[in-house]
């Protein structure tokens, strides 16, 4: 059967010059990606999009494509006169299907395509429907045409069709099977909680959801399902497990999405070893999709060791370039501004650069800039060049010394130091991204290699400047490590607050390659505790009941000890695939300003929608549109 223009016309839809074929019963016989030398000699019906056509007169080529590869269609007067008129009135993305006969390619052949050995020769061509000319070609000489991404974005259903972007969902839902395979082969439980949720603390803004049912009350989508997993603990589940969609309304990064999928796994009666056990052994399953080497059980490091050696919570292992402390070599220095920095407890750290003694002063200048961004106030550098040594401190320090905190570092010949001195936090973040920074310009990261690292003992809390209190660090279910109850104690009875910046939680990270895979801790599973560590944070007992009475009931009706762990799935997938953009391991991701391009979300709601809800908006949305 054919449907004509005249019957699209009379749904208002635009006239059509050609007509289209009905799939009717036809049935595909292979995939775009299937057919080789084997099967010449068969017939195929194959259905996809038209890739590109090339028509030399008595032959037209047609790559027609589908998720699964590409195949060559060829179309002549001799195979068939029909199909050979009507593969003229074809555009690129058309969608057909073809019934030919496979033969191999005589002296043709194309390595590059799997299918390459074979062509089909047309004898039948069904146009199931046309394509607009699309707003960017989805490829140009042979590679694909990777566009500005925010009009990919919009039109997100041709994005997904290159095959790169492809390729990043395939590992997504193989990485999504391994998972929940190996979850259940270790006799993990998979529990779904809800989306409608009362907030849940992660240290981001709630998403709410107003209802309508009760009117001037809202839902919260959750940050993680955290008091859930150990509720389900409470109640004898004993091992869960859950792919858990999670949401927070945070400022967005190149590693995160308002809305991203964890492995969420929670267990009684374990301890820290049963856990990182766990988590190994899922992780080394997933990275077995590789077939890299990936080293199980992950080395460990504690926080303080991190900071200390990388100036970050999550070192990239795979290089070196450790930051050395000089402070010690400014004990009595004359040098005011280094003076002042020790007087007042800061550091004078640096890294050492291999073989960068040549960087110029355009560079030189960059670095500076680049340290800059995280609050530095300057980049002191040192130059080993075959010809003498160089220094932006050899004025103020002198040839000796400048030569004995060269050596101090390590530095060699060739060599350059790159010398920060400031607040101890500020020290960290600059040189630790700094030693990042020289180390992708140099191309020192190894492609292809997996270091996985426990980072363990993070501080329970942290300062909060806005607030003047101390804020969890993981979130306050987290317990203390034991050698650090008694400060707590101090802090909380006895009012020594500042001591609260001491105290070590049993939390823990996976960081592989300088990403935070996933964090975890073993829990708070007695109900006095729990309540002592909001009130350590500043909750009031009348809001902590507020918020978490019913956590603080259950937890009183007979809690094992318990703990467990969250993998943010996407970053794994992102290090599996290679990309720093989280969008591209999404099919539809949203923007750095938290907007879905596609269906033009969050967008606007019908005043009816407000009034059933009690609702109304104050806020200009054109005006604020960007902000
Ligand atoms: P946490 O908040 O550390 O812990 O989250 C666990 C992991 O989830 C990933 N992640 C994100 N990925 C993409 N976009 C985001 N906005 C985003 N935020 C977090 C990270 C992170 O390490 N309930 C605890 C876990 C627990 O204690 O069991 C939690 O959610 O990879």
């Amino acid at each position: 059967m054919r449907l004509y223009a005249r019957f699209l016309d009379c749904l208002g839809a635009k006239k059509l010059e050609i007509m289209l074929d009905n799939l009717g019963n036809l049935e595909r016989t292979h995939t775009c990606g299937e057919l080789r030398e084997e099967d010449a000699g068969s017939e195929a019906v194959l259905m996809g999009w038209v890739a590109k056509t090339r028509d030399l007169g008595n032959f037209t080529f047609v790559d027609l494509r589908d998720r699964y590869g590409v195949t060559q269609v060829v179309f002549a007067e001799a195979f068939s006169k029909e199909a050979h008129e009507k593969v003229k009135t074809l555009r690129g993305e058309y969608v057909i299907a073809v019934r030919g006969d496979v033969v191999e390619r005589e002296g043709t052949h194309n390595p590059k395509l799997a299918t390459g050995d074979v062509e089909v020769r047309a004898k039948e061509l069904f146009i199931l429907n046309t394509a607009k000319t699309t707003p960017f070609q989805l490829e140009v000489a042979g590679k694909e045409n990777v566009v500005n991404e925010d009009t990919r974005l919009k039109h997100r259903y041709l994005d997904l069709r290159r095959k790169s972007l492809q390729d990043n969902l395939i590992v997504r839902a193989n990485v999504l099977r391994k998972m929940r395979d190996y979850m259940d082969s270790v006799g993990f439980l998979e529990l779904e909680t809800p989306i409608l949720l009362r907030s849940t603390p992660e240290g981001a803004r709630d998403f709410i959801v107003p209802s309508r049912i009760q009117p001037g009350k809202f839902f919260a989508l959750p940050q993680s399902p955290q008091i859930l997993k150990q509720i389900t603990m409470i109640s004898g589940f004993d091992k869960y497990y859950q792919i858990a969609r999670c949401f927070r309304d945070e400022d967005l990064r190149a590693d995160r999405q308002p809305e991203f999928t964890q492995l969420d796994i929670e267990m009684s009666f374990a301890n820290r070893e049963m856990v990182f056990r766990v988590m190994e052994g899922v992780m080394a399953s997933v990275f077995s999709l590789t077939g890299a080497e990936f080293e199980v059980p992950f080395p460990r490091m504690t926080y303080r060791d991190a900071m200390r050696r990388y100036g970050v919570d999550k070192p990239d292992v795979r290089f070196g370039m450790e930051l050395q402390d000089l402070t010690g070599e400014f004990s009595d220095t004359d040098f005011a501004p280094f003076a002042s920095v020790v007087e007042s407890d800061g550091e004078i750290k640096c890294v050492v650069a291999k073989g960068c003694s040549g960087y110029s002063r355009k560079i030189l200048d960059g670095l500076q800039d680049f340290v800059k961004r995280y609050g530095a106030g300057g980049l002191a550098w040192i130059k080993l060049e075959d010809g003498g040594t160089k220094s932006s401190l050899m004025k103020p320090l002198g040839e000796n010394k400048i030569s004995s905190l060269a050596e101090k570092a390590g530095a060699e010949k060739g060599d350059a130091v790159f010398i920060v001195a400031g607040r101890k936090s500020i020290v960290a973040a600059s040189l630790g991204a700094l030693r990042k920074e020289i180390a992708k310009n140099e191309d020192l990261i190894p492609d292809g290699v997996y270091k996985p690292l426990w980072v363990t003992e993070f501080p329970m809390f942290e300062y909060n400047e806005d607030t003047g209190n101390y804020d969890p660090m993981h979130h306050p279910f987290t317990s203390l490590m034991d050698e650090d109850i008694p400060l707590f104690k101090r802090a909380v009875e006895d009012g020594e607050t500042d001591l609260l910046g001491q105290i070590r939680a049993r939390a823990y990270d996976i960081v592989i390659n300088g990403y935070e895979i996933g964090s975890g801790s073993i829990r708070v599973h007695q109900s006095a505790i729990q309540e002592l560590i909001f009130k350590a944070q500043g909750l009031t007992k009348e809001r902590a009941k507020e918020r978490f009475g019913f956590f603080l009931d259950a937890l009183e009706y007979g809690t094992p000890p318990h703990g467990g762990f969250a993998a943010g799935i996407d970053r794994v997938i992102m290090i599996l695939c290679g990309t720093e953009n989280i969008r591209d391991v999404l099919a539809f991701p949203k923007t750095a300003s938290a907007q879905d391009l596609m269906m033009d979300s969050p967008g606007d709601v019908d005043k009816s929608q407000l009034d059933e809800l009690g609702l109304s908006v104050t806020v200009d949305p054109e005006k604020n549109a960007g902000d």
